[in-house]
């Protein structure tokens, strides 16, 4: 199989991240005969650098014309001062918008090597098998409209959440597709409680609910879910929900993995390639020192190679390479009980790539 990949680094660690997981998909290729070709591209505060622009248009076309796209992470302290529509976030913003990604997976998987390394109790978050599906190209990410006004002699400023039915529609209906392969439970998560665009939400969700008679539905209010996230995760199956909670419960819940460095992530459109990223930022305060955890950003291979190019059993292999270090006993600084014993960015590279050389492929 011939591929051709858009990589865009971006900033902070995501330089670091990006390179190691290229090294190891390179392995994968020459394994099992796969041509996998790289071109770079600009985005976030180093686009703002060189460009002036968090989003060139060429980096736009670069995506448009490639199989898959990876993305290492946007932003830092040197572009936080920047007005909104300047800053690198909203480069990826506008990707995922330009692009319409607007299903992101985000699987969260405990690894049984890896229980101390969690802030909770073992028998907790062993055998935690969870999929988050963040809505990623509405709600108040992008509503109209956002803006600073007077108003009674006051300054105020706006975000607007807003969805249609048709975006509710296709999110809640991926994830029953998941589910349906999985452990047909959907949770549909949000704030009917409250919002408006919520109850929509759950109505739209019961209309999905009928095409899928073997797949369970529950509601929960986004509050709980956080609570119940720590309290019982092997609860969850499949959660979707609306794209801010998406990006909060996230984060939260990569903690039941040890780190958010542990967390991939694919983010699919209906008419084009899929985006593959860590659900991680661009960790300043790490940045440059090798001490970045590279595995989200090699997982989030291995759903490019199971997603976007259907190859299972690569995937697979990437997967179990990753458990197997894991298993004995490599650690970054973010999973290690002592910093001082810790591995370096390469170094994990490093060790993935030689369990890769001697797991057996039939
Ligand atoms: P962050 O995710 O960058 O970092 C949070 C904490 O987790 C930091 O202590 C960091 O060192 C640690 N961390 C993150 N990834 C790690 C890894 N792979 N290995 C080891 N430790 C890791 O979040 P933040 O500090 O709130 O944000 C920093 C910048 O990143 C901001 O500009 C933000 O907008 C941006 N950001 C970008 C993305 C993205 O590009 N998808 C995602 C989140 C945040
Ligand atoms: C993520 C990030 C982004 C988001 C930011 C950088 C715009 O936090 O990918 O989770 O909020 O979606
Ligand atoms: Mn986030």
């Amino acid at each position: 199989m011939r591929k051709k990949i858009a990589v865009l680094p971006g900033d902070g660690i995501g330089p670091e991240v990006t390179s190691s997981a290229l090294k190891v998909l390179n392995i994968i290729g020459e394994r099992f005969g796969h041509e996998f070709t790289y071109e770079e591209g600009l985005i976030g505060g180093v686009a703002i650098d060189q460009t002036g622009n968090p989003l060139p248009e060429e980096t736009v076309e670069l995506c448009k014309k490639s199989d898959a796209i990876l993305l290492g992470a946007v932003g830092g302290p040197k572009w936080d001062q920047l007005p909104g529509h300047q800053r690198p976030e909203k480069g990826l913003l506008g990707l995922r918008k330009a692009l319409q990604l607007f299903a992101n997976l985000r699987p969260v998987t405990t690894f049984s090597s890896l229980t101390e390394a969690s802030t909770l109790k073992s028998e907790v978050i062993e055998g935690v098998d969870l999929m988050i599906v963040r809505e990623l190209t509405g709600g108040i990410y992008f509503g109209e409209p956002r803006e600073r006004i007077e108003k009674n002699g006051e300054e105020h400023a706006i975000d607007t959440l807003t969805y249609s039915k048709s975006e509710i529609e296709r999110i809640v209906r991926k994830g029953f597709e998941l589910a349906q392969v999985r452990n047909k439970k959907v949770t549909s998560v949000d704030k009917a409680n409250v919002l408006e665009s919520s109850r929509l939400w759950r109505e739209v969700a019961e209309e999905v609910a009928k095409d899928f008679p073997e797949v369970s539905l529950e509601h929960m209010l986004v509050d709980n879910c956080a609570m119940q996230l720590i309290r019982a995760p092997k609860a969850f199956d499949v959660i979707v929900t609306e794209n801010m909670f998406g990006d909060i419960l996230s984060d939260e819940a990569s903690m039941l993995t040890g780190s958010l460095g542990m967390l991939p992530s694919a983010s699919l459109s209906a008419t084009c390639c899929g985006l593959y990223e860590p659900i991680h930022g661009s960790a300043p305060d790490i940045a440059g020192k090798g001490l970045a955890n590279p595995l989200a950003t090699i997982s989030s291979l291995s759903m490019m190679l199971k997603y976007e190019f259907g190859l299972e059993q690569e995937a697979e292999v990437l997967n179990e390479a990753v458990n197997q270090v894991l298993s004995n006993g490599a650690r970054t600084a973010d999973l290690a009980k002592d910093a001082s014993h810790a591995l370096s960015t390469d170094e994990m590279t490093e060790r993935v790539i030689a369990a890769l050389s001697v797991t057996s492929y039939t």
